[in-house]
């Protein structure tokens, strides 16, 4: 895969998935927006990324925010000429159900990882469309299609990634844009890093986080980084409106992993 002369947007690209995704376009000779609100990690990874001969620029933004989006993808367009691949993947996790999950605190998941997605697209689109195709690779996750207790805002973010992803396939198939979701499990991100350092058990957390998996252990971001990489690339040509797992078996466990090993299985066969 060979991103010669396309010009790819990574949202969320200062850290984790984001950042590994830059880092495999880049590695491919594209040249990369990195477009995140952590402006220290985004200077870093871009400075890394351009030291090792990438064409790579770091846009401080938030996505969440239309003011800010509105700015950015003319500033984009202006620095490399226009955009080719559009990869929505920031994002944060936050925890509660629907009783213990405030409104401001709905209203934070929603923006940083479902409105996001809308807003970055609305303006990114028409400058894929000049360019006569391209892509559009959303970070979802199982809990597109799963979910897990006390995380009801996330669930409800990451399903209506799905739903963006399936509506703008259809609404842009004519304009040669394909859109797809990449789903990981968990993944060794400073995101759950973060959250296993908030724990009462960190390492018991991380531990969970990598017995989920078929694999027994946690995914790499590369590995997720990999496979956005090849969804937007011409391999897909004709994958849109899809999603793809990248959980390391994680959802075909009906009963969880392990269940008629342990032999605490009933009706075992
Ligand atoms: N790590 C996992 O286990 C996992 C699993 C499934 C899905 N995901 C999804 O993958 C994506 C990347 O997650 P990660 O694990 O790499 O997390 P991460 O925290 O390591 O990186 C996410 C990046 O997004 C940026 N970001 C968040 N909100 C933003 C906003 N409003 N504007 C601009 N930047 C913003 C953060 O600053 C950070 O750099 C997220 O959408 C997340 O929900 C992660």
């Amino acid at each position: 895969m060979d991103f010669t002369g396309k010009i790819v947007v990574v949202t969320g690209g200062a850290n984790g998935i984001g950042k590994e995704t830059a880092r495999e376009f880049s590695t491919r000779h594209a040249a990369v927006a990195i477009v995140d609100r952590d402006e220290k990690a985004g200077t870093a990874t871009a400075q890394a990324l351009a030291a090792a001969g990438g064409n790579v620029h770091f846009f401080p933004t938030d996505v969440g925010v239309r003011a800010q989006v509105e700015k950015l993808i003319p500033a984009i367009v202006s620095k490399f000429g226009g955009i080719d691949i559009l990869i929505n993947n920031a994002g944060i996790q936050r925890y509660g159900s629907v009783l213990s999950t405030p409104e401001e605190l709905w209203d934070e998941v929603m923006s940083a990882n479902l409105k996001s997605a809308y807003l970055m697209s609305r303006y990114a689109v028409p400058e894929i469309r000049k360019r006569g195709s391209g892509a559009i690779v959303i970070t979802g996750s199982v809990q597109s299609f799963g979910a897990v207790v006390n995380s009801v805002a996330y669930v409800v973010a990451k399903h209506g990634l799905l739903g963006l992803t399936r509506a703008m396939a259809l609404d842009h198939a004519k304009d040669n844009i394909r859109v797809n979701l990449v789903c990981p499990g968990a993944t060794d991100t400073p995101l759950v890093r973060n959250v296993a350092a908030a724990s009462d058990n960190p390492q018991g957390l991380l531990d969970a986080c990598a017995s989920i998996h078929a694999f027994k252990r946690m995914i790499r971001p590369e590995e997720v980084a990999r496979v956005i990489v090849f969804l937007a690339s011409d391999l897909a040509s004709f994958v849109t409106g899809d999603a793809v797992m990248v959980d390391g078996g994680m959802m075909i466990a009906c009963g969880g992993m392990g269940f008629q090993e342990s032999g605490t299985g009933a009706g075992k066969n």
